[in-house]
């Protein structure tokens, strides 16, 4: 699989793939993206082809009921790093900006309430429909520099992949917020706060808030120091990280490792 990893490395098609998702998070039902555990590299990778397209996908929210509750709140915040990367993308266009706020939106209301009440079948619905349009929104415009600071984490702490998103998430945003106050301002509206009065970076403000609070809502622990993440591996994780050009290139704001590695002292 080595020989793989990275853009267009997959040589041919495979047989006719059907995807029906367990969990509400990936959109790899809709993506050209599968991501392996590199364990030599200690990196999480990614093998991105037109050929991993699935020819069907099948969405069904009785799949999701039984996924266990730390799996809901982790893989429901990936789809909303899904939907906010690809809103704050460099390669957003008007068909995923549609997609990634209307996932933003149905998140903040559904995710809490699947939480709340695993067997809640409308909000495991909602959620399943979010993940969908998260992953055609990011399938098309690619995710950013989030996604790429969480690859150290997973591949290296094993930490799961939606919870290493949602520890650097604030960070990351409050590091974008200088490229992009306006789309923030439309995510806090998304997310249900109410702007009106707000200047446009209070309101980008609340946005970073609004997602705290859901992640916190839905009990994802924050702080790289409480997963075992010694602060001596951050240099070369933020090496690591800067690496990513694949998602590196769609993030608003540019970042040098030395930036990188200033997030990740902000998030442990
Ligand atoms: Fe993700």
């Amino acid at each position: 699989l080595a020989d793989l990893f990275g853009v267009d490395q997959v040589p041919r098609k495979g047989p006719p793939l059907i995807a029906i998702p367990t969990t509400a998070g990936t959109g790899s039902e809709v993506t050209n993206v599968a991501i392996l555990s590199d364990k030599v590299a200690q990196l999480k990778k990614g093998i991105v082809s037109d050929y991993l397209l699935p020819d069907v996908a099948l969405i069904s929210p009785q799949m999701t009921l039984t996924c266990p509750r730390s799996v809901t709140a982790a893989s429901g915040v990936d789809a909303l790093v899904h939907a906010i990367e690809s809103y704050l993308s460099l390669n957003a266009s008007p068909i995923t900006d549609a997609l990634a706020i209307g996932a933003i939106q149905l998140i903040a209301k559904a995710l809490p309430k699947a939480y709340a009440n695993p067997a809640n079948l409308e909000a495991r619905d909602d959620m399943a429909t979010a993940s969908l349009m998260a992953g055609m929104a990011f399938g098309n415009a690619g995710v950013g520099a989030v996604h790429a600071l969480a690859y150290p984490l997973g591949g290296r702490f094993n930490i799961a992949h939606g919870v290493s998103n949602a520890l650097l998430l604030p960070y990351v945003m409050h590091w974008n917020k200088l490229a992009c106050v306006e789309r923030m301002q439309e995510i806090a509206e998304a997310m249900g706060v109410n702007i009106t009065g707000l200047s446009a970076v209070d309101a980008a403000d609340q946005a970073v808030d609004a997602m705290t609070r859901l992640c916190a809502a839905v009990e994802i622990p924050s702080g790289l120091r409480s997963f075992g993440v010694p602060e001596d591996a951050i240099p070369a994780m933020a090496v690591e990280a800067a690496g990513i050009e694949r998602l590196m290139r769609n993030n608003p704001r540019k970042l040098s490792a030395a930036d990188i590695e200033k997030i990740y002292r902000a998030a442990y």
